[in-house]
């Protein structure tokens, strides 16, 4: 049988290059194999944190856009919106039972939000590793492609999926695992070396947008952080370095990553011819997706399309699975 992959998303804002390389390039080469494959668009997911009507129809369309423009394919994967299918919704009910409330406050990403909000934090944020997967669990998925910072949820995923199934005697959830085609599961650096690359407003200027112009590209690597050359050869590069090292290694030659490795190691290096060969690369490689997304995000009909087509393709799925769980559960009454 085809196994099946599922991935998502959080609605709060556009891909950047740590969405892409992490992600997102996995999404469209795993379309291509013989697999099953649904990505999704994480709206509930987003609830956890911003609740800004606006805010939220519009980072919706920009993942719709970002997705197909990076070449996912609604003939070949379904694309849906996580709320088109409320099915998701009762899976999550049920693992909730399953669920300890010690584990999920020891989730590093819940960690890290309580250190802020303490105790106003929402439920929400408690149980984000439950919906996650109820994502997942609900086309009982086997491969899940993601960054390295969502190997903890995954972790999690499975001992609620493999509880579940002890509790019941079956072997009805499988056991999902992150996926990545280099094996390593990826994380993309901030551009000032400090921790990953992502949405979060006070780190606009170090993250990397999939349609940022040119010009910001080039301002943006100008500004990464390098600190001073290199004094002795072949030293360790500071995570800011090693961070654009990574980069140019993913967007640039092999060549121009060896040169530049070089001159690292032989303390001869230029950071400005460095940086500037680096914005260049990441401008051309980019660039047939930016022009894809100006065409996707005009086309409001299409994109209305893609989603309601995926969603039924998904609805399907989800059914068929949360009609064997109420089976497993004992929820069929009165019959
Ligand atoms: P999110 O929206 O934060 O990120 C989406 C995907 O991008 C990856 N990623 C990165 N990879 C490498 N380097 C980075 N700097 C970087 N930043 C983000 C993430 O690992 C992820 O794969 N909880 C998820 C969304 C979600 C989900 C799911 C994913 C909800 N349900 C079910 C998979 C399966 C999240 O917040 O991803």
């Amino acid at each position: 049988m085809k196994k099946t992959v599922l991935s998502g998303m959080r609605a709060t804002g556009k891909l950047h290059l740590g969405n892409y390389f992490g992600a997102a390039i996995n999404y469209v080469k795993m379309q291509e194999e013989d697999l099953n494959c649904f990505y999704f668009i994480a709206d509930w997911h987003s609830l956890t944190t911003q609740h800004d009507s606006a805010l939220l129809r519009k980072s919706v369309k920009e993942v719709l856009v970002n997705y197909l423009a990076c070449g996912l394919d609604p003939e070949k994967s379904s694309i849906y919106v996580q709320s088109d299918v409320k099915e998701i919704s009762e899976l999550y009910l049920y693992l909730n039972m399953f669920a300890h409330k010690g584990e999920l406050e020891k989730t590093a990403s819940f960690k890290e939000k309580s250190r802020t909000k303490g105790q106003t934090i929402n439920a929400g944020l408690l149980t984000y590793p439950v919906l996650m997967a109820a994502d997942i669990l609900i086309h009982r998925a086997n491969l899940v492609p993601v960054g390295k910072d969502q190997e903890q949820h995954l972790e999690m995923t499975r001992t609620f999926a493999n509880r579940f199934n002890h509790v019941y005697k079956t072997d009805f959830l499988p056991e999902p695992q992150a996926y990545n085609f280099g094996n390593e599961l990826v994380k993309i650096m901030s551009l000032d070396g400090v921790g990953k690359m992502s949405k979060s407003d006070e780190n606009e200027r170090n993250a990397i947008f999939l349609d940022d112009e040119p010009e910001d590209i080039r301002k943006k690597i100008k500004k990464a952080k390098t600190g001073n050359t290199p004094e002795t050869p072949n030293e360790e590069k500071s995570p800011a370095v090693e961070g654009l090292f990574s980069l140019m290694k993913l967007v640039s030659k092999e060549e121009t990553y060896s040169f530049f490795n070089q001159e690292f190691n032989a303390c001869s290096i230029r950071y400005g011819d460095f940086k500037g060969q680096l914005a260049e690369d990441i401008v051309k490689y980019f660039e047939p997706i930016r022009e894809k997304i100006k065409q996707y995000s005009a086309d409001d009909k299409y994109l209305l399309k893609v989603s309601q087509d995926g969603a039924e393709k998904a609805r399907i799925n989800a059914q068929a699975s949360l009609k064997g769980m109420r089976e497993i559960i004992g929820i069929n009454y009165f019959k």
